[in-house]
């Protein structure tokens, strides 16, 4: 799947720069990737960092949407360790001979309600899902509204390359346009307020978000179950 704005470079000097910039245990081990190919926006490895260091070497339980070559899952294998469920999904069958055991592959469209709850099923409620997908707006919002349900309360839903938001056609984007997948999140920030202004809800995460890490082209929605705020004056 092309993705826009991206310049792929195999120029030395333009990754000495591109990995010098990065300086996380998750960047170290994606520029000393062997076997299949991985591809990341440079910038996304230490946010990864950032969010999934406290999975390491648990039994966490990872999706990932999309899985082209294979090697993210390798990397994510790599990552978190011998004790994690690592699975990927994809739309396209080549897929499945992409992907070794322990890591699993199931074959299906994440616009498809009904398979990704059969994958969930089988699996088990993940503690990060990662979308890495079609990036089509509607494939997203569908995947959203179905897995973040199902995700553990504690987990991470994180939406990559949200860029493709912005262009329109193929992603369904444009600026500011409703139903992308980045005005989709910015509903959850109004939605997260709900104490405040008390409109109906545009998304369906009720009382779930507890917090929105935006950054360029990617975020990162964590569960949490959220109590009703309150304040407190002390001391004086
Ligand atoms: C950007 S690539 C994934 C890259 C991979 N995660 C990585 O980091 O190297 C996108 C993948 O999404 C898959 N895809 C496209 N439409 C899909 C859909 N509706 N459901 C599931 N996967 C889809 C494509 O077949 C492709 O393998």
């Amino acid at each position: 799947m092309p993705r826009p704005f991206e310049s792929f470079t195999h120029d030395e000097t333009e990754r000495t720069r591109l990995s010098a910039a990065a300086s996380s245990d998750c960047a170290r081990m994606f520029f000393t990737q062997q076997g299949r190919v991985v591809h990341k926006w440079v910038h996304y490895l230490d946010i990864y960092e950032r969010h999934f260091a406290v999975y390491r070497n648990t039994s966490v339980k990872m999706l990932e949407i999309g899985i082209f070559e294979g090697g993210s899952l390798d990397l994510w294998r790599r990552y978190f360790g011998m004790d994690a469920t690592i699975c990927g999904i994809d739309i396209n069958p080549e897929c499945a001979s992409r992907v070794t055991l322990p890591n699993q592959v199931r074959i299906g469209s994440q616009a498809d309600p009904q398979f990704l709850r059969a994958v969930i099923d089988e699996v088990g409620a993940p503690d990060i899902v990662l979308d890495d997908g079609s990036h089509i707006a509607h494939h997203q919002r569908i995947s959203f509204d179905t897995l973040f349900p199902l995700l553990r309360v504690g987990g991470l839903y994180v939406i990559e390359d949200l860029h493709t938001s912005y262009v329109p056609g193929i992603y369904e984007g444009g600026y500011r346009r409703r139903g992308t997948a980045i005005e989709y999140v910015k509903e959850m920030v109004d939605d997260m307020h709900i104490w405040y202004h008390k409109k109906k809800p545009r998304t369906p995460t009720q009382q779930m978000i507890g917090a929105v890490h935006f950054y360029d082209s990617l975020v990162v929605i964590e569960k949490r179950s959220i109590e009703r705020p309150g304040h407190i004056k002390v001391g004086g």
